[in-house]
């Protein structure tokens, strides 16, 4: 019962190949995600092939390729920046190595009208991201566009059905992206819309039957989108009466969180659902910790003790029993950057006891081939709440990771236009994490790159934040030692529930992907936390970009904020990741 995909991504390492999938599937097309260098043989059978964008440079050893026979098989291909420069240079075309490239937006003039060009007005904005360009097409190949910077911005050789682009017509901000997606499927590649993810819902539940055959399902939900939409789908599949829950409350999570979950299962319908009260344990575990990855370590190491107690109590590792996931189309495949990171993440982390029922294929992952968007789309269709569906995506390790933590003592210091804060945050820079202390503006500088510029500028920082407002001078901000307590995680609870509520009434949420509120240990006597606000727009996470929201509500906000106990200052994060990340840590 597995599908067949008609268009399939080769993934050259780029952060927009699930997003090029995922813009293929809107158009009611199936497509999957595979690694570039799959054999053209595994290949055959695709109507289309889309070769991605990527970091690399074709003239770096080891850099992502394709199988040149796939230029051979009968589907069509869609080269897309990397995968632009890549047919170019496999085909035997040029392609210069740049220094700066072109990065942002970009106007298209089209030269030649050609059918992926088709109904695309002759100046049209796209988006570009790219260092290396084509300057001269393989034989056979024509330019069909330029833009100021890149005179190959596209290029085809319609009698072997290749075509490619330089910029990135599966973004927003490439305006006739659309356009040309639905001209490479429909004309091109002769596609046949054959995808609706809610119309699958009869197909998940027979699969589920089957892969149950008359056990009893027991999953772990966090109260996350995925774990809901994967257990409710459950439920229906199955006697509701075999399909047991367990939600940790690990005191790390936002307020009212718990009440919030117990509420929708019971409204789901869920007959064996425990929450596991493991408050006192977590915080015992935490006690006395600082450093980032200590914390990390505690929270993962718990969680196993957890888990493992729950399924050896439960009797869930008998053979009666099976374990449900709410795994998605992204965690199951291995591509560059962070999914491969994850992956290895999740490994360590993986009880030993759920490692032996994933190894005997004692396991039921309903959501396998599904995106973000289409398990939001399944959940709607099974009338679970709004609310839930489009909750922000929150960090396992929850308020842990927001909540700063520190052994010692030391003052803001002024550094040239700011105070170096008295407190390190992981950042990402190049392929590698960064621990170093954030510098602080005394108000919101101009120009959306300003956090970047005087980031390159100083070095030993990783980070640029706004002072929003103060109790005290940014001067006499001063770090004490600092611990995750209960009474710290009351105050983060707070301000995240203020941030919460305001950002939900005046519809900001919805204009961003994530809004993680952290509490750092820089204060004066008394007041000795801070609020940092972290609000992101993003993909998936990868990367993202700093949002700066409507100076009236941030106001709003900083009023209540500097009104809970123990909080001196309210600072904005102007970073974005990388060279921040998108949590402090
Ligand atoms: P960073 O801070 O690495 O975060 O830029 C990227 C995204 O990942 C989320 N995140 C996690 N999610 N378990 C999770 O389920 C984790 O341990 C974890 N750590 C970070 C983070 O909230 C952001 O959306």
């Amino acid at each position: 019962m597995t599908k067949s995909p008609q268009i399939i991504v080769l993934d050259t390492g780029g952060q927009y190949c699930h997003l090029i999938a995922r813009k293929v599937r809107e158009f009611g097309v199936y497509a999957e995600v595979r690694p570039s260098e799959t054999p053209a043989s595994q290949l055959a059978g695709a109507r289309g092939l889309i070769i991605s964008g990527g970091p690399s440079s074709v003239y770096e050893p080891g850099s992502p390729t394709v199988d040149p026979a796939i230029f051979d098989l009968n589907a069509a291909t869609l080269g897309i920046c990397y995968g632009q420069q890549l047919m170019a240079y496999l085909l035997g075309g040029n392609v210069k190595r740049g220094d700066k490239g072109e990065y942002g937006l970009a106007f298209l003039d089209v030269t030649t009208p050609q059918t992926l060009l088709d109904g695309v007005n002759s100046h049209q904005q796209v988006w570009m991201s790219h260092r290396d360009t084509v300057l001269a097409v393989p034989p056979g190949f024509t330019a069909l566009g330029a833009t100021g910077a890149c005179a190959i911005a596209a290029m085809a050789d319609p009698s072997r059905k290749l075509y490619a682009v330089q910029f990135h017509p599966e973004v927003a901000h490439t305006h006739p992206g659309r356009q040309i997606l639905h001209n490479f499927l429909f004309t091109i590649c002769g596609c046949v819309q054959d995808w609706d993810p809610s119309g699958r819902i009869p197909v998940v539940e027979e699969q589920i039957r089957q892969a149950a055959a008359g056990r009893k399902v027991f999953f772990f939900v966090s109260g996350g989108v995925d774990s809901t939409v994967a257990y409710t789908l459950c439920l229906r599949a199955l006697d509701p009466g075999q399909v047991h829950g367990a939600y940790v409350d690990t005191g790390m999570m936002r307020e009212n969180e718990t009440e919030f979950v117990r509420a929708n299962f019971s409204k789901l319908g869920a007959r064996h659902f425990t929450v596991v009260d493991a408050r006192r344990e977590f915080l015992a575990a935490l006690e006395g910790v600082t450093g980032p990855e200590e914390k990390r370590h505690a929270i993962g190491g718990q969680f196993l003790a957890v888990q493992d107690r729950i399924l050896q109590s439960g009797h869930y590792l008998d053979a009666d029993w099976i374990l449900g996931q709410g795994t998605i189309y992204p965690d199951t495949i291995e591509s560059g950057g962070a999914a491969k990171a994850d992956k290895i993440k999740t490994h360590h982390n993986r009880v030993e006891g759920i490692q032996r029922l994933i190894d005997a294929g004692r396991i039921i992952e309903p959501l396998s081939s599904f995106y973000k968007d289409e398990v939001r789309e399944i959940g709607r269709e099974l009338g679970i709440d709004e609310e839930l569906l489009e909750r922000h995506p929150f960090p396992g390790p929850g308020l842990a990771i927001r909540c700063l933590c520190g052994n010692d003592s030391a003052a803001a210091r002024q550094i040239g236009e700011g105070y170096l804060l008295p407190v390190h945050s992981v950042g990402v820079q190049g392929d590698s994490r960064t621990y170093r202390p954030a510098l602080a503006l005394d108000g919101m500088p101009s120009g959306e790159h300003a956090a970047t510029e005087l980031i390159n500028r100083i070095s030993g920082i990783n980070r640029v934040v706004a002072a929003a407002a103060s109790h005290a001078p940014l001067g006499s901000l001063r770090s004490a030692p600092a611990y995750i307590t209960e009474e710290r995680l009351a105050h983060l609870r707070r301000v995240d529930a203020i941030v919460r509520r305001l950002s939900h009434q005046s519809g900001f949420d919805k204009t961003i992907w994530q809004f993680p509120v952290v509490v750092i240990p820089v204060g004066v006597e008394g007041r000795p936390d801070s609020v940092v606000l972290r609000p992101v727009d993003s993909v998936d996470g990868m990367t993202a970009r700093a949002v700066i929201m409507p100076a009236a509500l941030l106001k709003q906000m900083t009023e209540e904020l500097l009104q809970v106990e123990g909080i001196c200052a309210v600072f904005y994060d102007l970073t974005h990741k990388p060279p921040a990340t998108i949590e402090w840590e």
